[in-house]
């Protein structure tokens, strides 16, 4: 039964995927399967059904002077392999990259635009450098979002526009500003680095990493194996962070 329903998702697919253009969803390739967890695949996986940088890592920042008082702001969104190491350091696909991501954005859909001005900041004022060197490095290794994972309804930048929208609604998701206040821990005080953990752990189901400028909290990073092409479950860190003992959460 499941060969034959395999063979005619196969040739079903052109039809499929006629239907699936002009949507904004992701147009999963209907030959994934899409209960497949990153990292723990058995045989071999297409990449573009399962990310092949398959441990990814969401940082958050805390920057007094950026981004709404009760809102962390994001770093990036960044595929490690699944033991934990960094994707290559110039990025996975340089015919890719580009220095223009605020205008593509911009000109595909001002609403994320908008939404990436208010929650993704630079503190160095440049927002479209910190984001186009986010895409560059980070996002082209995404593997589920190479062009040829869409077949023939590719649109141009429709990549790109995935890749940030992800990231935006990961944050929206992962509010860590909500579940720090829910457990007793909100800005102008000190509170000792496990505070902080466990007021994540317990909203959040995972240990989160910690990371410090002097004794000040700055970011917060989360883990997640991807399910399919993008549900991401959140995982337990592999490394706590520079933070110790009394870290102070500043007002912002
Ligand atoms: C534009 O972006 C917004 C916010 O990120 C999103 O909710 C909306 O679906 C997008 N619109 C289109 C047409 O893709």
């Amino acid at each position: 039964m499941k060969l034959l329903t395999s063979l005619i998702a196969l040739v079903g697919f052109t039809s499929a995927q006629l239907i699936i253009q002009g949507t904004d969803s992701l147009s999963e390739p209907d030959y994934c399967d899409t209960t497949t967890l990153s990292c723990h695949w058995t045989g071999s996986v297409d990449a573009c059904c399962s990310p092949k940088y398959g441990l990814v890592v969401l940082a958050l920042q805390w920057m007094p002077g950026f981004g709404p008082n009760d809102e962390f702001t994001i770093h990036g969104l960044w595929p490690d392999t699944c033991s934990g190491r960094m994707a290559p350091g110039r990025g996975c696909d340089n015919s890719r990259n580009t220095n223009q991501i605020a205008s593509i954005v911009r000109n595909m859909n001002s609403t994320m635009y908008g939404r990436m001005n208010t929650f993704w900041p630079s503190n160095k004022g440049d927002n479209n450098w910190f984001w186009s060197h986010e895409w560059t490095k980070h996002g082209t290794c995404v593997s589920t979002l190479r062009p040829t994972c869409y077949g023939p309804t590719y649109k141009k930048y429709q990549d790109v526009i995935e890749y940030f929208e992800q990231v935006l609604d990961l944050r929206d998701r992962f509010d860590l500003f909500g579940a720090l206040n829910l457990n007793g821990v909100s800005p102008g005080r000190h509170y000792n680095v496990e505070t902080i953990r466990d007021a994540i752990k317990s909203t959040y189901g995972a240990n989160v990493k910690l990371d410090c400028h002097g004794n000040q909290l700055s970011e917060i990073s989360l883990n997640f194996y991807v399910r399919g092409r993008d549900k991401y479950e959140i995982t337990n860190v592999q490394r706590a962070g520079n933070c110790r003992g009394a870290v102070y959460y500043p007002k912002k």
